[in-house]
């Protein structure tokens, strides 16, 4: 079988949860390829929420088996917090999930170091969820990470020493204070205590060699999903550098990030919100700095899942959207949160910038460091509630107007569009 891949075409927060857990029942297996607990996939059902960081999203079906690949990077505290939020609803997620020995843990020290490097930024912050994401994938590729695998050796709390030695060291050029500096609410010592007794617990889950799990299921049959966080427009390649995460969000991701050879990719299920939203610094040329911007994020609820800081919202940006499609091979889009444009009478689209006056199509590698002024297009909106409709002869004319316009700038066919938070409130389109 080939694996198909979901992932984000924007700047993250695009629903993927949503969609994994809806889609879950389809696979045999979920598997997150990159990112760590910078990400915040909500799901609902039953009148119930979750958010999960780490753990896949098709872990309510208890059939289903959820891998964190090596291209995952895993906070034991979080982690363990996220088992302790399931097992309160009685899923025992440890029965069906498996953790690489190649996925790099964050170290309570990581945290530390990101917060040290964003202050120090100043003005020109990135605007890091402070999970100790960037720290952490710099010491991978500076080749002094400690693996999940090495949990099980002998040696690692050497290995934990020195690093947070090493840590410690960079840290003194930096003025902070490191007995009071807090962690999720709790003074470092005491974030470490338990960052250990989580890791103890880790030891219960299966920690493989998930490249062989992966390509061992696909030839006998299985079929995989491979679940993105961020979006594509954060990737720390193709994104809005420097203004990105540390990770490779596109398809390419699932490659490295999972061990997945690349004539082994299906489907790639591409997400986008209606609308745009980002959260941190960095670019953002449909970004509504007004009473609209606001209503978006009001209707949307445009609150960060992770962070819990508002998000800044914006009209879909048709230019970035082609351009997350050409990178990820996109060959079906589901387009999320139409509902939350229920109320606005006109819709508008971001279809080219104007970089210094001059009118283009693409986004260039400007984008990073010039204000691009977006060319829009206004377009009716549907003016209606439309959280009830299942069907899509039941959409409204002017809903299937702009989808039918999004699928013929991209190229690709709408297969979904979503209606509300809950799993239920999906219209599948032929
Ligand atoms: P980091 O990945 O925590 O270092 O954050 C880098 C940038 O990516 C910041 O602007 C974050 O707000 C953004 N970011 C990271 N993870 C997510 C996510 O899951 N959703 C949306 N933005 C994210």
């Amino acid at each position: 079988m080939k694996a198909d891949i979901l992932l984000g075409l924007q700047w993250g927060d695009e629903g993927k949860g949503k969609i994994v857990d809806v889609l879950t029942p389809r696979y045999d297996i979920i598997a997150r390829f990159q990112g760590g607990p910078n990400a915040g996939h909500t799901i609902e059902f039953d009148q119930k929420k979750f958010i999960l960081h780490t753990i896949p999203s098709g872990i309510f079906n208890a059939s289903t088996i959820n891998v964190v690949g090596n291209g995952v990077i895993i906070d034991p505290f979080i982690f363990n917090r996220e088992l302790d939020m399931l097992k309160a609803s009685g899923i025992h997620a440890e029965n069906n999930l498996m953790l690489s020995k190649k996925a790099h843990l964050i170290l309570p020290s990581h945290r530390l170091l990101d917060a040290a490097y964003e202050s120090a930024k100043g003005k020109a912050k990135i605007g890091s969820t402070l999970k100790g994401i960037g720290p952490t994938y710099t010491d991978k590729t500076a080749r002094n990470g400690i693996r999940m695998g090495n949990i099980l050796r002998d040696d690692f709390l050497k290995r934990y020493r020195d690093l947070k030695e090493k840590h410690l060291q960079i840290l003194k050029a930096y003025e902070m204070d490191l007995e009071n500096h807090e962690l999720d609410g709790l003074k470092f010592k005491t974030y470490e205590e338990k960052w250990f007794d989580a890791l103890d617990r880790m030891k219960s889950i299966r920690i493989i060699d998930s490249e062989y799990f992966i390509n061992q299921s696909l030839n006998s049959g299985k079929s995989l999903l491979a679940e993105g966080a961020q979006g594509t427009m954060l990737d720390v390649d193709f994104g809005t550098y420097p203004y990105v995460t540390s990770s490779n969000t596109v398809t390419a991701g699932v490659c490295t990030g999972l061990g997945i050879p690349p004539h082994q990719v299906g489907e790639v299920l591409g997400i986008f919100k209606a609308y745009c939203t980002r959260v941190g610094s960095g670019p953002f040329p449909t970004e509504l700095d007004n009473t609209e911007g606001q209503k978006l994020r009001d209707e949307g609820h445009e609150f960060g899942s992770t962070t819990g800081r508002p998000r800044r919202c914006g009209w879909l940006d048709l230019v970035a959207l082609k351009y997350a499609v050409m990178i990820n091979g996109v060959t079906r889009l589901y387009m999320m949160k139409a509902d939350v444009l229920n109320s606005f009478a006109m819709i508008k689209v971001g279809t080219s910038y104007y970089l210094n006056n001059e009118k283009i199509d693409y986004v260039p590698f400007e984008a990073s460091y010039e204000k691009l002024k977006p060319e829009w297009l206004e377009l009716e909106g549907w003016h209606t509630n439309i959280n009830e409709i299942r069907n899509e002869k039941d959409v409204p004319k002017a809903l299937d107007r702009y989808v039918k316009y999004i699928e013929k700038q991209t190229g690709v066919p709408v297969s979904m569009i979503s209606v509300g938070p809950d799993r239920s409130q999906i219209i599948h389109r032929s």
